[in-house]
């Protein structure tokens, strides 16, 4: 008997536990606090895979990546993709694998890289920023989401702060909100190449970590805020 009334004692225990579990579990995904995961993608818009436009971003994705447990970062590299510009009869090229990760609930934030071609953004760049267009209609998805930018040039001086306001001024159009660096990264990332490499530049490699810094923190405020 004694034992048939632990047994029942415990039953009933562990079926609320489960339900304060669970219920916490969905306060958690809906409230986006505790352990509901925050995602920061990183793109970087070289047609050279792996290079410096790359390195700069996956820095500022360690940067945001350090703020808090809950970030969760991703490079996406487009170097060596086939990306065709926006057209009315939709490409079929590599952008079917991205445009769904843009989707995901979980993005808080989004760090975009390009080098400085001519002083301005990459065709790359262009190209995929152009091919997020469904993500504007019927639902602004991107909406009140923060990104930064950084841009990697071979000289000092050469176009990067442009190429990080025409980025921005595309992803306005996607009603999210542009979030510069921690100082002295006030614009964003502002990187330069010698020999292909960034290594030897401190100054710009800060400033790409003190805007994943404020990526990852703008993030975590918007999401737990929604
Ligand atoms: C077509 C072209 C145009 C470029 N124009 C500029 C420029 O205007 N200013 C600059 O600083 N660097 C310029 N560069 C150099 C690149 O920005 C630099 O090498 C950058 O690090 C390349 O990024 P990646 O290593 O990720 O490919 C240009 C390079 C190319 C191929």
């Amino acid at each position: 008997m004694q034992n048939q009334i632990n047994r029942r004692e415990f039953v009933t225990a562990a079926g609320a536990a489960a339900l304060v579990t669970s219920a916490s579990a969905v306060l958690a995904a809906e409230s986006g606090s505790a352990a509901a995961p925050v995602k920061i993608l990183g793109v970087s818009c070289s047609p050279r895979k792996g290079m410096t436009t790359a390195k700069a971003v996956q820095a500022a994705l360690d940067a945001a990546k350090s703020v808090d447990p809950r970030i969760q970062t991703e490079l996406i590299d487009l170097g060596g993709l086939t990306i065709a510009p926006w057209s009315p009869k939709p490409p079929e090229d590599d952008m079917k694998d991205i445009l769904p990760k843009f989707q995901d609930a979980a993005l808080g934030g989004v760090i975009i890289g390009s080098p400085s071609y001519f002083r301005s953004l990459s065709g790359l760049a262009k190209c995929f920023l152009e091919r997020l267009a469904p993500l504007r209609e019927p639902k602004m998805v991107l909406a009140d989401k923060p990104f930064g930018v950084v841009a990697v040039g071979g000289f000092r001086n050469g176009g990067q702060e442009m190429t990080i306001e025409q980025i921005q001024a595309i992803l306005l159009c996607f009603g999210m909100v542009p979030v510069g660096g921690h100082a002295p990264a006030f614009q964003g990332g502002t990187l330069l190449s010698a020999n292909d490499s960034i290594a030897q530049d401190e100054l710009g490699l800060k400033t790409a970590t003190q805007l994943g810094k404020h990526v990852g923190e703008m993030a975590l405020k918007l999401t737990t805020k929604s």
